[in-house]
């Protein structure tokens, strides 16, 4: 409800003649003066084109209160200027000073219980505290005032990572601010009750006093109140940055941006609503060990960047790794190429560039064993030689940047909101993640090498040919209206269970399940089955059906699989409906993947959606329009050489391509395709 319009005028961010965004964080605070010339030499090898500098050296710079040192500072930049590098200055409010922490220890973050963690960490400030933010405005308008008219600093940075170790505060002032953002929202006590269903456990608030942050087991919370503290939390991050911003704006037009951290959600703040405020939208992606689809999510992950800008427009890849970070529980080290394949596949989906935590690995400090640019090894090393082909690479395909992704016509909605509010409190089935099911239905296109554009829940649907809505559990009338408009306009909608359950207050919408999408579903589900551990039921089609199931009642649609067994055999389980000019699908189960699969192949049939090439899964294919030109980019995820379609010039290889390309096992091509297909 931070309800700051977006500004209409949005600063771009040029690449760099002829190049693309190439760098990373860089922390010359961490090293003498000796090391930084090094730095500027070796980032001139590698190609560097742009650093994110200064991102954590508020201490550095305030050694005390009102006593600056901008000397070093001054010398870093003047340095990088002379190389030709541009910087992404940071204003430097993630890590707070230590005599600041000392002098006012009330700034800090407090948890559930008013506990709060002693300086030694990042990002333990509270969003709403006066007296942090009178601080931090103080340190960005000296950061912004003495480099806004530098000629090196093409854009600013924003903190680092809002809400990183800051998400949620639950202290007196936050409290206080809560019942400021509540009285705005629901103007009465009597709309707020009503809105919460306090009569439940006989809840009833006499004053806005009365109402706390959420500071009983998540469990136990009221569903509306725990879902606004979400809302909330999330917008006093965003007041923050906002702050920062037009304090920044006061000497500087440059873009100013924030790093998002971007995966498959829920998100510690809504970035649907943050995106309208940045004028780059970049992110931090790192892949997770635990995770053996790791390709497949950092397309997800990309699909979903490019789907927070305005009109598709190209975003920015700010940190990712060269190796093993060291916040896991056990560190991988990538592969030999994986540096290269996995920075293009940002680049393919709308990245202009790719960006890394960081440029020299730390010798100490906490993360004094994470991966870097420059490894502790030095440049004899796998690392150094796959950044420095890294930024001969990015050079040779420069052309990209600026381009847009050629356009989807599969969209899927995701929703933060709705994940914080089904991982939240009593449920009929707990175990269920709200990334489960998004993920799933984007897999299956990625296997098929058709894009798809990740959506946040309320964007622009016109022009899809298939809307995908999976387990969008928060669903207000206007939504549902929305999404209902583009299947009487023609497109094909395909819902899950778990959508549709409540409206925006956190109150089930009754009637019959899913109660927003009913009327255009033709269905109503009389009650939710979720099956038991190691319980199976199976389908029309011979699949099983694990963890979710539902008795459901057709209407007025159609069944495409029925339960074939266990109590609700004979009903629907995966229905279709016509809807005006397109068609409404229901998936009331979760559905095992060879079902979801073969769904899948019917809508690409029947809507004949464009497969970028055809190759098998694991091979990733996106397009760039640039002018009148498309480059394809092709990345083979797997551990066999495929033979694939390709005719034009492969621009890292400088190669004529006519008809078939050998993509090696782990292998990559972007290829500036003759006629466009
Ligand atoms: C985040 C932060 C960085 C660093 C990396 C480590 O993205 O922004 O400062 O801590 O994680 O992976």
């Amino acid at each position: 409800m931070a309800d700051v319009a977006a500004p209409d005028h949005r600063p771009q961010l040029r690449p760099p003649q002829g190049r693309l965004f190439f760098g990373g964080d860089y922390n010359p605070e961490q090293w003498d003066p000796a090391v930084w010339r090094e730095d500027v030499r070796l980032m001139q090898e590698a190609g560097v084109t742009i650093v994110s500098l200064g991102i954590f050296s508020w201490g550095l710079i305030e050694t005390s209160e009102g006593v600056y040192d901008w000397e070093w500072l001054d010398e870093v930049v003047g340095l990088l200027h002379e190389a030709g590098i541009a910087i992404d200055l940071a204003t430097p409010t993630a890590a707070p000073p230590s005599w600041l922490l000392t002098a006012h220890p009330e700034i800090l973050v407090l948890d559930p219980e008013h506990h709060s963690q002693r300086p030694g960490g990042r990002l333990g400030w509270c969003p709403s505290s006066p007296v942090f933010r009178e601080y931090a405005m103080r340190i960005t308008a000296a950061v912004s005032e003495r480099y806004a008219n530098h000629p090196a600093v093409v854009m600013w940075h924003v903190s680092n990572e809002l809400g990183g170790g800051n998400a949620r505060c639950y202290c007196d002032v936050s409290a206080v601010r809560f019942r400021e953002w509540l009285t705005e929202r629901y103007g009465t006590l009597d709309v707020l009750n009503s809105a919460w269903g306090t009569g439940f456990w006989g809840h009833r608030f006499g004053s806005f006093e009365e109402v706390f942050p959420p500071r009983c087991p998540r469990d136990v919370a009221i569903p509306g109140l725990f879902l606004d503290y979400e809302r909330f939390s999330s917008d006093e991050l965003l007041a923050h940055y906002l702050a920062e911003k037009a304090v920044i704006r006061r000497s500087s037009d440059a873009p100013v941006t924030t790093n998002f951290m971007v995966g498959l959600g829920p998100h510690v703040v809504d970035y649907a609503a943050w995106s309208a405020h940045v004028d780059v939208v970049a992110n931090d992606h790192y892949t997770l060990v635990r995770d053996p689809q790791r390709a497949q999510e950092l397309a997800f992950a990309g699909d979903r960047m490019r789907g927070l800008t305005r009109d598709r427009e190209p975003w920015l890849l700010m940190e990712h790794s060269t190796g093993a970070p060291s916040w896991q529980e056990r560190n991988r080290a990538k592969d030999p190429g994986e540096i290269l394949r996995n920075s293009l596949a940002h680049v393919a989906r709308g990245s202009d560039g790719a960006m890394f935590f960081q440029w020299r690995a730390s010798t100490a400090g906490t993360e004094q064993f994470h991966s870097a640019m420059l490894p502790h090894a030095g440049t004899d090393t796998r690392v150094w030689r796959e950044i420095v082909e890294l930024g001969q690479s990015l050079t040779s395909i420069a052309e990209v940047g600026g381009s847009s992704v050629a356009p989807a016509q599969v969209a899927l909605l995701v929703d933060d909101e709705s994940g914080w509010a089904l991982e939240q409190g009593l449920k009929p089935h707990r175990a269920l993640r709200y990334g489960f099911e998004p993920r799933r239905w984007h897999q299956l296109f990625w296997e098929r090498q058709i894009l798809v554009d990740v959506l946040p829940a309320d964007a622009d649907l016109a022009g899809y040919d298939l809307i995908v809505v999976p387990t969008l559990y928060v669903t207000d009338e206007a939504r549902a209206a929305r999404i209902a408009a583009a299947a009487e306009a023609g497109a094909t909608v395909l819902v899950t269970y778990l959508s549709g359950i409540v409206d925006a207050t956190s109150r089930v919408l009754a009637g019959g399940y899913p109660g927003a999408f009913r009327d255009l579903l033709g269905v109503r589900t009389e009650e939710f089955r979720p099956l038991q551990r190691e319980e199976i039921v199976h389908l029309s089609d011979g699949s099983e059906v694990a963890e979710w199931s539902e008795d459901t009642v057709l209407g007025d649609a159609e069944v495409v699989l029925g339960y074939a067994d266990g109590p609700g055999a004979g009903r629907p389980a995966v229905t279709r409906r016509r809807a005006g000019d397109g068609h409404a699908w229901y998936v009331s189960a979760r559905l095992a993947q060879e079902s979801a699969s073969s769904i899948v192949d019917t809508l690409v049939d029947e809507l004949q959606l464009r497969r970028e090439i055809v190759a098998p899964a694991g091979v990733e294919a996106v397009r760039r329009r640039t002018g009148d030109a498309s480059v394809l980019f092709l990345l083979n995820h797997t551990s066999e050489d495929v033979d694939v379609e390709a005719t034009g010039r492969e621009l890292i290889t400088a190669r004529d391509l006519t008809g078939t390309l050998r993509l090696p096992a782990g292998g990559w091509a972007v290829v500036r395709e003759v006629a466009r297909p």
